[in-house]
């Protein structure tokens, strides 16, 4: 008996308003055109546990909570995910799109509020070390941009309240991410019209697919 092939894990990536829920809509169709089983999932959140942990983590319920608080509730949604939804999908053949995973945690709890990478990487390491994302898409594009497309959407939840300089250090660490693992990482430019945004995104996923299938 073969063994069939795992699936792939794709994240997307970004702060608030870039586009990345719109933006795998489009990717789910390019996926399921190729005949290429794939699900999508969020974090943080996934399972019915890690959306009640989103909760606490996006709403204000509790007001101030501590960095190391959000930090660990953050890979708590997430060891839930990987062991519930993401790592049985994978190993089924499935393909995965998340929308966040772990370099957003570098981001904007490293970034963002100030918690040194090192800790983060114990956690990264202990949740899930031997499994990282096959590729990942880092939408960029200016703090004001984003945030102006996500203030349409209404009440601002609790990472939305920031200030704009909170921004600025999570886009700032996103980029030097990208900057040290280029192979991985494909930042894409996402203050350009939609279509042109889609466009570059199918032309790496295009390169994607057509290498995985070698
Ligand atoms: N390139 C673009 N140009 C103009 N508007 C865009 C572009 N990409 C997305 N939008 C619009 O911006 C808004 C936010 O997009 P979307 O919800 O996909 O962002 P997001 O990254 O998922 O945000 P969040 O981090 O809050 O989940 C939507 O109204 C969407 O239609
Ligand atoms: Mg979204």
């Amino acid at each position: 008996m073969t063994n069939s092939p795992k699936g792939k894990f794709i994240t997307v990536e970004g702060i608030e308003g870039v586009g990345k829920s719109t933006n795998i809509e489009s990717m789910r169709y390019f996926l399921d055109d190729k005949n290429i089983e794939c699900i999508v999932t969020r974090e943080p959140g996934g399972t019915d546990l890690g959306e009640d942990i989103r909760e606490l983590l996006l709403g204000h319920k509790h007001g101030a909570m501590s960095s190391d608080c959000e930090l660990l509730l953050m890979f708590a949604s997430r060891a839930q995910h990987l062991a519930q939804v993401i790592a049985p999908a994978i190993e089924k053949g499935q393909w995965v799109i998340c929308d966040r995973f772990t370099d957003a945690t570098y981001a904007y709890q490293g970034g963002g509020r100030g918690i040194a990478d090192k800790h983060i990487a114990l956690l990264e390491k202990w949740v899930h070390g031997d499994r990282q994302p096959d590729l990942t898409f880092l939408l960029d594009t200016d703090v004001a941009t984003g945030m102006a497309r996500v203030h349409k959407r209404g009440a601002a939840d609790r990472f939305e309240s920031e200030a704009a300089a909170f921004f600025e250090r999570v886009r700032n660490k996103y980029l030097e991410r990208a900057t040290s693992k280029p192979s991985r990482i494909t930042v894409v430019d996402a203050g350009q019209a939609l279509s042109q945004v889609k466009a570059d995104i199918r032309q790496r996923l295009n390169e994607f697919v057509a290498h995985t299938q070698l």
